[in-house]
């Protein structure tokens, strides 16, 4: 039913164009893993960004554009997609997405490690859009919270870990890394955060003091 109701909120809200289509579709035909962000997130992101007036989004975890083009979407001309990926061939895909999207003078594409490009970036950001490995997610969330504004939005996908988080025996180092920065993100005074339950649970958290 869930996957029912949110085929209904992307028909309505999120509908595909052809650069998106022919996108998502890439990643099987250059086998890309099959576990980019749905329309509906998409929407939901574009929405969120455009509420907090976001000019400069910091994303970890490119894949192959797919996510990256509904976020340089929601950008002003003049706005500024950062994102991060450690795969060189992931990478080569989503300079070609963001191409047919015409945003590539918007995106800056950083090929590496996260752990390794983060110390090298300076705010502040208006979002993070966090959606690489799960383990690392407690250091991502420091990061973030330094390198946004007040006022800033911190996104993070995968929150419900395809159910793990509330799975006692999933004691991964993915799922453990979900469940930190859920608990973090949900007492930390710096931030009013709540999960909205889109596909995989999207965190979404507004940066309220530094
Ligand atoms: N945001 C994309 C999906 C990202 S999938 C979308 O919705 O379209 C996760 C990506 O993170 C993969 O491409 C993977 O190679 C990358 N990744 C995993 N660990 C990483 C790390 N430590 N640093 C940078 N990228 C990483
Ligand atoms: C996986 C990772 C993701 O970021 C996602 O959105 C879905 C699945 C995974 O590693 O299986
Ligand atoms: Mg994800």
């Amino acid at each position: 039913m869930a996957e029912r109701l949110e085929r209904y909120t992307a028909e309505l809200f999120a509908p595909e164009d052809d650069t998106l289509v022919a996108i998502r579709s890439r990643h099987a035909t250059e086998d890309l893993p099959d576990i980019l962000i749905s329309a509906a997130e998409g929407r939901l992101i574009h929405v969120l960004l455009r509420a907090v007036g976001a000019v400069r989004v910091l994303e970890v975890g490119t894949l192959g554009g797919y996510s990256g083009v509904w976020i340089a979407r929601a950008l002003p001309a003049a706005g500024r997609l950062i994102t991060i990926e450690r795969d060189a061939r992931h990478a080569a895909v989503a300079r070609r997405a963001f191409a047919d999207a015409g945003v590539a003078d918007r995106v800056e594409l950083c090929i590496g490690a996260a752990l390794d490009v983060l110390p090298t970036l300076s705010g502040p950001f208006d979002a993070v859009f966090l959606d690489a490995d799960k383990e690392n997610l407690p250091a991502y969330y420091d990061w973030s919270l330094r390198l946004l504004r007040v006022g800033g939005l911190l996104l993070c996908d995968n929150a419900f870990f395809a159910g793990g988080v509330v799975d006692s025996g999933d004691r991964s180092a993915g799922a453990e890394g979900v469940r930190t920065i859920n608990q973090r993100a949900a007492t930390d005074a710096r931030l009013v955060a709540s999960i909205v339950p889109v596909r995989d649970g999207l965190l979404v958290g507004l940066k309220v003091a530094d």
